[in-house]
């Protein structure tokens, strides 16, 4: 992989990637078509890293089809499809792994220990192995996509992030792999999540920017049949609670509905509006 990179950028050509855990659905492509608007190469990264997952998680089951992928990354026209097996990435297991720090102790992190530690851990690898010149990342995970943006700061990481808009089935639902463990009632009932971001949107654009009655209006509509909310909190870049919401504060939420874990989120000041609607394909 890292032969080819440098080869490309050898000729000249500015190396964008696409890190995924496979199963490629629209919002990965849409990262693809982002990635080749900023580079000349785009090379897409399909791994399921084991050390993401704690015990008790899906990553057994979490949803595989690389032939699939490999058809869906062809049509987009991806120069290189890097699809290593664990034994290749992960030769050993690694004694040294990305600390996120406090960033990582909350939300997402609070729910998943040892989650972020495990992502930042292969990313790094991922970005040491590709080199890319750019990283594209969906802000569908937002936790992911400021800790990612952090860690190449703080430890200068010679490449560029980039966050691209959610993008969700025309009804609302953020698309994730994991949509594809819900019924078709699970499903209906996995709406609450964009409704709730969408009422709190509404009532901060009426004027109300008390993150505690914000919250409580978003956990109103959070709390419908078949939905576990988990939280629905009002936060900045930094992950921290905001004093007053304003146009940079984000809304996120997770819940479960049925036995799966759905995370969203919405930048206030861009609104769901300017997130990006595809038909379910
Ligand atoms: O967002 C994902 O799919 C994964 O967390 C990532 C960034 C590919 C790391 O395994």
């Amino acid at each position: 992989m890292r032969e080819w990179s440098r080869a490309e950028r050898k000729r000249g050509h500015r190396i964008g990637l696409v890190p995924t855990m496979g199963f490629l659905h629209e919002a990965h492509l849409r990262l693809v078509d982002r990635a080749r608007e900023r580079a000349d190469r785009v090379v897409l990264s399909s791994f399921v890293n084991p050390l993401q997952f704690g015990p008790r998680e899906d990553f057994d089951h979490y949803p595989r089809d690389p032939a699939r992928d490999r058809r869906l990354a062809t049509e987009r026209a991806v120069d290189c499809l890097f699809a290593p097996s664990t034994e290749a990435l992960y030769a050993v297991d690694p004694v040294v792994r990305i600390a996120p720090g406090p960033m990582s102790d909350v939300l997402e992190g609070a729910a998943r220990p040892g989650h972020f530690q495990g992502v930042l851990t292969v990313v790094a690898k991922l970005f040491h192995v590709v080199e890319p010149d750019i990283a594209v990342f969906g802000r569908k995970d937002f936790q992911q996509a400021m800790l990612v943006r952090r860690m190449v700061a703080d430890l200068d990481f010679g490449l560029e992030v980039e966050i691209v808009p959610t993008v969700r089935e025309l009804d609302g639902l953020a698309i994730s792999s994991r949509n594809s463990y819900l019924g078709p009632d699970e499903r209906r009932a996995a709406l609450a999540l964009s409704r709730a971001l969408r009422a709190v949107e509404q009532a901060w654009r009426g004027g109300q920017a008390d993150p505690k009655e914000l919250e409580r209006r978003g956990l109103e509509v959070l709390h419908a049949p078949g939905v576990a909310p988990e939280y629905l909190k009002l936060v900045g870049e930094d992950l921290r609670p905001v004093a007053r919401a304003d146009a940079r504060t984000v809304v996120v939420v997770a819940a479960a509905v049925g036995g799966t874990r759905l995370i969203d989120n919405v930048v206030l000041g861009e609104g769901m509006a300017n997130d990006i609607a595809v038909r379910a394909s």
